[in-house]
């Protein structure tokens, strides 16, 4: 869903040091916020050629008429950019098929690009050539999808999109040729939306929907392991980011059983009945019902909720007190206190790890807290659960029966944290399943091989801005953004 927080993460984490003077200055707070996170790497000569040499052949490759199976698994792995700011993967569309690397956003439900007549906000980005592939349809409708005060405005069309294995023959997409600052950090050229069609703004079927309801999975769920690198203190703008399982669930990455709660409904956002937060061991409970549905969102990196019960949760934390100017809708802590913090759905409750509730430290010893203030508007879920709860869990997206589960990590998941590895390469896969949006399978597959894409990823990280993020946050820190 994009909501604030990457904005403010990615500051934290990418801002360069003579940048912070001048955030420095224009925070009324006047806050110092100390850079715990190196500095992106520099390209080399020959990390240029070897994106000039991606960029030219475009990851093509050859024809592979092997015949589809229907049912299969998948698994994507992930990138983590900036110290947990956002996770993305990678699809390739066109053909010959080239791969792109998106957010992976469970709080939404369209698929965009940047295109490559994008004029603005798509800088330094790979952008989507539509000459480039012989099964591009142009569907001229236009398109615009809004996340809070931030848009991508262009165009629909359809053309053939692979990831982890499967294929959609002709998957309704938008090309985007305006996005607003900040949305993408390059190398990311778009979104991929995992929630459901009846929030598309594309109205089109998401591609994981006509995946799973085309009976191209062997179950009918999505999975997410996502790794930590807040509290690494080497942490590289890009970094291994996890997995995401499609149509099955790693249970090298969990252990005990999956608890699944039912969704309250089914079928917008991935949405569950939050029944409780525990702070410092005392417990707030929760309204039941619509004031405590909570969005599980994958595509934010932090924790929204109402304003009320954000207040309680500081409460609970002695010294916290309200964050100013810039700081506004969040809270600050003292940082010598190891926040112990449990988010209870259905029966079960799950605990944020205090390096996830530590987002950074900021002047006098006191410590920004990964909870900000949602405004409540009609059609925004109550809470927004991002990645700052995702990262301490397996997180299952079920869509028959609809539910959301969630599952210790293993000992070998949580070994992956903070680990100092070069970030995965485009792991598309080569389809063994290929269905089509319009309910017919359909026979030969497309190869794709995106080997060194790792490099490509890495050589193209310098970005100074914000991150993906949402947007209303992003109006406040708009004058941090250089
Ligand atoms: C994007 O590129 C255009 C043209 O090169 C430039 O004028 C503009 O300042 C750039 N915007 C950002 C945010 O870097
Ligand atoms: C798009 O692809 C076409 C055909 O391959 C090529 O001629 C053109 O230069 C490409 N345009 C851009 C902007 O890369
Ligand atoms: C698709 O069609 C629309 C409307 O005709 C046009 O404005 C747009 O540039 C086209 N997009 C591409 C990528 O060809
Ligand atoms: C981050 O915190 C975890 C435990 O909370 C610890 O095991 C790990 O070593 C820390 N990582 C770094 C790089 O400090
Ligand atoms: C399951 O997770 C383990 C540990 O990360 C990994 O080695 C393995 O390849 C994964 N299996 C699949 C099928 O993705
Ligand atoms: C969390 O759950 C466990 C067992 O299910 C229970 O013993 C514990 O009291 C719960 N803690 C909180 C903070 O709700």
């Amino acid at each position: 869903m994009l909501l604030p927080s990457a904005v403010l993460v990615a500051l934290l984490a990418s801002v360069p040091n003579y940048a912070l003077a001048t955030l420095d200055a224009r925070s009324p707070a006047g806050q110092t916020m100390q850079l715990v996170r190196k500095a992106p790497f520099e390209r080399t000569e020959e990390e240029w050629g070897i994106w000039a040499k991606i960029h030219r052949l475009g990851l093509q490759e050859k024809y592979d008429a092997s015949t589809p199976q229907r049912r299969s698994v998948g698994t994507n792995l992930i990138i983590n950019q900036n110290a947990d700011s956002s996770y993305f993967g990678t699809l390739a569309i066109g053909t010959p098929p080239i791969s792109y690397s998106v957010i992976l956003d469970t709080g939404s439900a369209d698929l965009w690009l940047a295109g490559s007549s994008c004029y603005m906000g798509c800088n330094q980005t790979v952008t989507f050539n539509s000459s480039a592939s012989s099964t591009f349809v142009n569907q001229s409708t236009p398109f615009s999808v809004t996340y809070g005060s931030g848009k991508a405005v262009g165009d629909l069309a359809q053309d053939v999109v692979q990831m982890a294995g499967f294929q959609v023959t002709d998957q309704t997409f938008a090309i985007c040729n305006q996005v607003s600052t900040g949305l993408l950090i390059d190398p990311v050229s778009g979104l991929l939306g995992l929630a459901f069609q009846t929030i598309a703004s594309s109205k089109a079927m998401p591609f994981w929907e006509t995946l799973v309801t085309e009976g191209a999975w062997e179950s009918p769920l999505m999975a997410f392991h996502l790794t930590r690198y807040i509290n690494a203190s080497g942490a590289q703008v890009e970094e291994p980011g996890g997995s995401f399982d499609m149509g099955f669930t790693n249970s090298s990455l969990y252990t005990g059983d999956i608890d699944y709660v039912n969704m309250p409904s089914r079928g917008t956002y991935w949405l569950l009945e939050m029944t409780s937060v525990t702070v410092e061991g005392a417990t707030i409970p929760l309204p039941s019902g619509s004031d405590s549905y909570a969005a599980i969102d994958t595509g934010t990196t932090l924790i929204g909720g109402p304003a009320v019960y954000i207040a309680m949760i500081f409460s609970q934390i002695p010294g916290a007190i309200p964050g100013e100017g810039n700081f506004e809708s969040y809270y600050k802590y003292p940082c010598d206190t190891q926040v112990n913090i449990q988010l209870s759905f259905g029966s079960k409750n799950w605990t944020i790890s205090s390096d996830d509730f530590e987002l950074t430290r900021l002047k006098g010893g006191m410590c920004l807290g990964p909870f900000f203030v949602v405004p409540t508007t009609g059609a925004t879920p109550a809470w927004i659960i991002g990645d700052t709860f995702l990262k301490n869990v397996y997180s299952v997206f079920r869509y028959n029966p609809p539910s959301i589960g969630f599952a210790q990590l293993s000992e070998s998941a949580i070994a992956q944290n903070g680990l100092n590895l070069p970030p995965p390469s485009a792991t598309i896969g080569t389809p063994a399943t290929s269905v089509s949006a319009a309910g017919t399978s359909s026979v030969g597959a497309t190869t794709v091989t995106a080997d060194s894409n790792a490099a490509l990823h890495s050589s193209l990280s310098f970005q100074t801005s914000v991150s993906v993020a949402a947007v209303w946050v992003m109006v406040q820190l708009t004058d941090f953004v250089i």
